[in-house]
């Protein structure tokens, strides 16, 4: 069987995609932790639209999280043609006031974890020669972003990982997409303590209006989507202007957070 993989589907972004690769007919395999809320999410989409949908419950910070998929799917003879990298989270704070512990959690997700899946599913796609892969970065992977250092660094890293690898794959059928969302109205914000932030009291967007300009730009395997106006000028004038002020912005745009107070 063919399907669709997306990580940290839940909530927020991920569950906008797997809504939509369902609904255009797509079988799924939904992979996050809270096993109750995939197995609601299982029967909803079987229910509303005919197709096959199954889930992995599972920590993927952990180390064995590659290797429980990839056997998982062998067990199930289901090919991947379509992965979306999207599970992920934030750590918010001044770097001497962060958790450590969630700073190498969030490392394992987004960078340990996002690596070893793409390339397991890649060895299978090359088989086949044609893929998508969509791996979720942010503005911030633009952005060096004090106060939020350490997510930053790791959707900087998703970004350049993505870029070199969609270089090896030009000429092939296998396109290597990254997305750069800003803020998204998800479950995000809150669990990293982000809601009472400037940059989420500006501009921002649902999680399905970001889907349905994604997924277009995604199936004719674009390099980089940075979905809405706002973001692109975002991310536009933090490449212009120099990084001394962009840290500023930054600061500003951050300020609200509980562990981002040195700044008065
Ligand atoms: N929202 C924004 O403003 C924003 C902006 C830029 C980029 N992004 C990126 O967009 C992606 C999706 O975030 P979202 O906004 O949709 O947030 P969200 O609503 O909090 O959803 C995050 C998803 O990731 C899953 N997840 C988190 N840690 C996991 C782990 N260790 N193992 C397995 N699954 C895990 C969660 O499921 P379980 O809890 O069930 O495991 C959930 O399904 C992230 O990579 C985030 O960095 C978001």
């Amino acid at each position: 069987m063919k399907a669709v993989l997306i990580t940290g589907t839940t909530s927020g972004i991920g569950k906008a995609f797997a809504e939509k690769f369902a609904s255009v007919g797509n079988n799924v395999i939904l992979v996050a932790r809270n096993e109750q809320k995939l197995k609601e999410q299982q029967l909803f989409l079987q229910d509303h639209y005919n197709v096959t949908v199954k889930y992995i419950a599972y920590d993927l910070a952990k180390e064995d999280a590659v290797d429980l998929i990839a056997n998982t799917l062998d067990e199930w003879n289901v090919y991947v043609d379509i992965l979306i990298n999207n599970a992920g989270f934030n750590e918010c704070g001044l770097f001497v006031k962060t958790d450590i512990r969630k700073e190498l959690d969030m490392i394992n997700l987004h960078i340990r974890f996002t690596t070893q899946l793409t390339k397991s599913i890649l060895l299978k796609m090359e088989e086949m020669g044609w893929g998508r892969i969509l791996n979720v970065g942010s503005t911030g992977s633009f952005i060096p972003s004090p106060t939020d250092a350490v997510y930053s660094a790791t959707k900087a890293y998703i970004m350049s990982f993505s870029n070199a690898l969609r270089g090896e794959y030009s000429k092939t059928g296998i396109k290597i997409t990254t997305l750069c969302p800003g803020a998204t109205k998800t479950e995000f914000a809150t669990k990293a303590n982000l809601s009472n932030t400037l940059l989420f009291k500006m501009a921002v967007m649902k999680p399905e209006k970001l889907v349905d300009i994604a997924y277009p730009k995604l199936m004719k395997g674009k390099r980089l989507i940075i979905p809405g106006v706002y973001n692109k000028l975002l991310v536009m004038f933090s490449m212009m202007l120099p990084i001394s002020i962009t840290n500023r912005i930054t600061v500003s745009m951050l300020k609200g957070h509980d562990k981002t107070k040195k700044y008065k």
